[in-house]
């Protein structure tokens, strides 16, 4: 276990405590309740098991962009539906429900949004903060999200206060081994701008950079209200 707390003095009035949490402990990851964590990491070692029906799955599935509101009943079936898995795959959509479960306990929910891509760069290149309350986010073929503590960010140059310069020449960091990266099988959750409380405090982070192309299976779980937000859709259930 690290616990590692860190304190931004933002002005004389005001102490914006942030920080990170990271266990070996899957229970650990509701550290993120804590006020002062804006990212809790379960450092898990993904199964070999897992690993193989990971690297089948995006073997067969290259291109895969899955996009679908579930409840944790309903996963393995939709997963099934939807990636034209089999038995090859079973392990990861095992793993896949088995996280959604966490999510959904954690947060009391009986459904969400789950996303499942096959990316070959960076999706978000830029760093930046999520405008939503809380995002779980695993990688389990490829490098892993990058984020920076938020002691060593500068946010004014964060989106147009970078003026047009590289997040390594604006200012956002000075020093680029303050950048972490998740591994491969962590589980995280990042605390975004929408949290109650957390205005400001965002966990800033972005796809990862690499010289050599890479190939990567993420996957996200988003609340769904987040969801119906994007799509404006009205809650029929
Ligand atoms: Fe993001």
């Amino acid at each position: 276990m690290n616990l590692n707390l860190s304190v931004t003095q933002k002005d004389p009035e005001q102490k914006i405590f942030s920080s990170s949490y990271a266990s070996d402990q899957v229970s650990k990851i509701s550290e993120i309740y804590k006020e002062e964590h804006n990212i809790s990491i379960w450092e898990r070692k993904l199964d070999s098991k897992i690993v193989e029906s990971a690297e089948k799955a995006l073997i067969k599935n290259p291109e895969l962009q899955f996009s679908e509101i579930v409840k944790p009943e309903n996963v393995k079936k939709t997963l099934l539906e939807k990636v034209d898995s089999d038995e090859e795959t079973l392990f990861l959509n095992n793993d896949i429900e088995y996280i959604v479960n966490v999510f959904c306990n954690l947060f009391d929910l009986k459904q969400i949004w789950l996303r499942l891509d096959a990316i070959n760069e960076p999706m978000c290149p830029r760093f930046h903060t999520d405008s939503v309350k809380c995002r779980l986010v695993t990688t389990y073929v490829g490098p892993g999200t990058q984020w920076l503590p938020h002691d060593v960010v500068n946010r004014s140059k964060l989106g147009h206060g970078n003026q047009g310069k590289a997040d390594n020449k604006s200012g956002l960091f000075v020093n680029k081994k303050d950048i972490k990266e998740l591994d491969t099988g962590h589980v995280a959750l990042l605390k975004g701008e929408d949290w109650v409380g957390n205005k400001g405090s965002g966990l800033v982070h972005r796809s990862p950079h690499k010289k050599q192309n890479y190939k990567r299976l993420y996957m996200t779980i988003d609340f769904l209200d987040f969801y119906l937000s994007i799509y404006k859709i009205r809650p029929s259930f």
